[in-house]
C-alpha cells in the first residue's frame, strides 16, 4: 500500500539521526524518500543504520526538490540555512518541519510563515521541549488556572555546549554566520519558548546580560535575562553551555501556590501549594501529578504528519516561533546596548 506521506530529510547530522528517523520510523503513514546531505558519506552512514535504500539520497537539496517524490520537506540543517530551504520548499507546495530555532533573522522568519501561506501548506517548527512529556503535563496542570494568577515565571536550561551535544567544539554552533548565536540562540530559545507557551502570556521588554568565557570563543557561553510580560507579569530566564549534567527547570509562581518542572527529578513536576485560607500563605500539601513517560502526540514528527493528513493547524506554527526567536533577537540587543529593549522589534532584525 502506498504511504500517505512521503518526507525528505535534508541534513543527515545529529538531530535526524537521534530524533527525526527514530520518530520517524514510528509513523505508519510516512515513508522516508528522500534523504539530503552535502557530505555524501553522511548521507551513506544514515541511511544504511535506518535500512533507507542509498539511490534516494541526493547531495543538492535543489536537484532533490526538483527530482523526489515528496510530500513533507524537513529541514534539519545548520541555522542560518533553515529559511532558504524552507521558503523553497513550501513554494513548491511542499509542507514543511523546521528544527528551532525557526531562523537567525526576523526577515528570515517571515519569508518562511509568506511562503506558507501564499502556497497554503503547513510550517512547523520542531520546539521539542513542547513535547517532553514534564512540560506536556504543566501545560495542561497552567491550562486548570488553578494557581490563580500567575504573577512571576523563571526558567533555566543549560548543557555543557557544543561538546556535549556534537562531540567537538569545532562545530557550526560556535560559528555566528551560522548558527545566529551561541547558548542563548541554541537552548535560550527553548527556554524562552516554554515560559511563552506555559504562561500563554507575551513578553513586552527584556534585560540581558550575556556571557564568554573563552577568548577563542566567538559566540555567548552563557546568558541571563530578565523579563516583563504585558500583564505586568516579572520573570528571568538562564541560557548556558557551562552546566553539567543537562538541566531544564521552570517554575510558576501563582497566587494560591508555585508549580515546577525540573527534568531529570525524580518528582519532575511539583505543585507546592500554600495553606487554604492561610492570610501568611504557608507552605501546604506538596502535589506530584502523574507525568506519562512518553509525549501524548509520540513527538513533534508523528504529530506533524497528523497535521497534515487532519488538515489541523500545528500549535508551533511560524508565527508561534517566530515570536519566541523575537524574545532571543530582543536578548540578544539589550545584551548589546546595555539596555531594556522593547517588543515588538523594530525592522531589521
Ligand atoms: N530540537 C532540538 O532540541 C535540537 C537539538 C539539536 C539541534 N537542533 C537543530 O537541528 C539543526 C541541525 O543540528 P544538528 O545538531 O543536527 O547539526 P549537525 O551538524 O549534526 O548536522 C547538520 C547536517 O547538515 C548538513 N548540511 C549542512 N549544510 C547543508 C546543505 N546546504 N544541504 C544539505 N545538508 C547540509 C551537514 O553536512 C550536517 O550533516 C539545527 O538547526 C539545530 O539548532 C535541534
Amino acid at each position: 500500500m502506498k504511504p500517505s506521506l512521503r518526507v525528505a530529510l535534508v541534513g543527515c547530522g545529529k538531530i535526524t539521526e537521534r530524533l527525526a528517523l527514530p520518530q520517524l520510523r514510528r509513523c505508519p503513514g510516512a515513508e522516508v524518500t528522500a534523504l539530503v546531505d552535502i557530505r555524501r558519506s553522511t548521507a551513506n552512514a544514515i541511511a544504511d543504520k535506518f535500512g533507507i535504500a542509498r539511490k534516494r539520497i541526493w547531495t543538492d537539496w535543489r536537484q532533490m526538490l526538483r527530482e523526489a517524490d515528496v510530500d513533507v520537506v524537513a529541514v534539519n540543517v545548520p541555522n542560518a540555512l533553515h529559511a532558504e530551504i524552507a521558503v523553497a520548499a513550501l513554494r513548491v507546495s511542499k509542507h514543511v518541519i523546521v528544527e528551532k530555532p525557526i531562523a537567525t533573522t526576523l526577515a528570515d522568519a517571515d519569508a518562511m510563515i509568506a511562503a506558507a501561506r501564499a502556497h497554503r501548506r503547513w510550517l512547523m517548527v520542531d520546539q521539542t521541549q513542547r513535547f517532553d512529556p514534564i512540560h506536556e503535563t504543566a501545560y495542561e496542570m497552567l491550562q486548570r488556572r488553578s494557581l490563580g494568577r500567575i504573577t512571576q515565571v523563571r526558567g533555566r536550561i543549560g548543557h555543557a555546549g557544543p561538546q556535549y551535544w556534537a562531540g567537538t567544539t569545532r562545530t557550526w554552533l560556535t560559528d555566528h554566520r551560522r548558527s545566529g548565536g551561541g547558548a542563548l540562540m541554541d537552548v535560550g530559545i527553548h527556554i524562552a519558548d516554554l515560559l511563552r507557551w506555559l504562561s500563554g502570556k507575551q513578553v513586552k521588554r527584556i534585560c540581558c546580560q550575556a556571557m564568554k568565557r573563552s577568548k577563542r570563543m566567538t559566540v555567548e557561553e552563557s546568558a541571563s535575562a530578565l523579563l516583563e510580560f504585558t500583564d505586568g507579569t516579572s520573570g528571568s530566564f538562564e541560557a548556558s553551555w557551562m552546566t553539567r549534567p543537562y538541566e531544564v527547570t521552570t517554575a510558576f509562581y501563582g497566587e494560591r501556590g508555585t508549580l515546577r518542572t525540573a527534568i531529570g527529578s525524580a518528582h519532575p513536576v511539583a505543585v507546592q501549594w500554600c495553606r487554604q485560607g492561610d492570610p501568611n500563605h504557608q507552605r501546604g500539601p506538596t502535589r506530584y501529578p502523574r507525568v506519562p513517560s512518553s509525549s501524548r502526540w509520540g513527538g513533534a514528527y508523528p504529530y506533524f504528519m497528523g497535521c497534515i493528513a487532519k488538515g489541523r493547524r500545528p500549535f508551533i506554527s511560524g508565527e508561534e516561533a517566530r515570536a519566541s526567536l523575537e524574545v532571543i533577537l530582543a536578548a540578544y540587543e539589550s545584551a548589546r546596548t546595555r539596555e531594556w529593549v522593547d517588543m515588538p522589534l523594530r525592522a531589521g532584525h
